[in-house]
């Protein structure tokens, strides 16, 4: 790989493994996401620190709802916490904030208070934080198709030279780089409908570490591995 991009632009994160570290040392999960927060604050610092432009992490999937209702308005609670709190932290790191999903599934309360952060933020330039909130890579994919084919109803002339990056600019991360690396902790191998159409050719980088404990030293170890891979988007060198 050349020095230039041994740095990958954009690194995404399944932060995986919160409950089990809670639980392992005889704690309510919730207490793994309080911490797992942590880790979030530790690998953004490290990410502005080495260079990379984009962080996305997957804070909260569709499938998620279903989980018990404690436990999702914990996670709502903590992040409309961190969009109040952080502020001074991504403007001292000229971080801009972004959240992507399902957003309308969102409390008016808290999408609001995202929409303000991003305002807030957007114009800092350093590095873009994107967080995925009530996101899964097939609901991504559908929404595009059906913004896809209200434009071919109304102009079916489109249809023809329609490419990969006219279809890019109706997924939810038009304009953002695909993600070069993508993370998963916990020790889990599968990308759980994820970013199916962006993490295309994405370099995965799986540990056991749990997310908890994943701070800048995994971080830099998992940048360290993608610097030696190769490559080649189906082609050969
Ligand atoms: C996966 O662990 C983690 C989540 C579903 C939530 C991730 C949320 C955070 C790290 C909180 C901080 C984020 C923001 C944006 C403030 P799990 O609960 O699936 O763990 P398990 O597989 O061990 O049960």
């Amino acid at each position: 790989m050349d020095k230039e991009s041994r740095i990958p632009k954009h690194v995404s994160i399944i932060m995986d493994g919160n409950g089990r570290w809670a639980r392992e040392r005889g704690m309510e999960r919730i207490q793994g996401h309080l911490v797992g927060a942590d880790s979030l604050k530790a690998v953004t610092e490290e990410c502005v620190a080495q260079g990379v432009k984009y962080l996305s992490v997957y804070a909260f999937s569709e499938e998620n709802w279903g989980r018990p209702a404690e436990e999702v308005s914990f996670l709502m609670g903590l992040l409309m916490k961190k969009v109040h709190e952080e502020v001074s932290l991504l403007m001292d790191n000229g971080v801009r904030f972004v959240v992507l999903g399902n957003r309308a599934r969102l409390s008016r309360d808290l999408d609001d208070a995202i929409t303000g952060l991003e305002q807030t933020t957007a114009k800092n330039d350093a590095l873009t934080m994107i967080v995925f909130i009530s996101y899964s890579g097939k609901w991504d994919i559908l929404q595009a198709a059906k913004k896809f084919a209200r434009k071919a109803v109304e102009d079916p002339s489109i249809i023809d030279d329609f490419g990969f990056p006219e279809f890019d600019s109706l997924l939810v991360t038009g304009g953002i780089p695909d993600p070069d690396l993508i993370i998963r902790t916990s020790g889990e191998q599968r990308i759980s409908n994820y970013l199916l159409w962006q993490g295309a050719y994405s370099e995965f980088y799986f540990t056991p570490v749990l997310w908890p404990d994943f701070r800048k030293e995994e971080f830099r170890q998992a940048l360290n591995e993608y610097s030696t891979r190769d490559r080649r988007y189906g082609k050969v060198k």
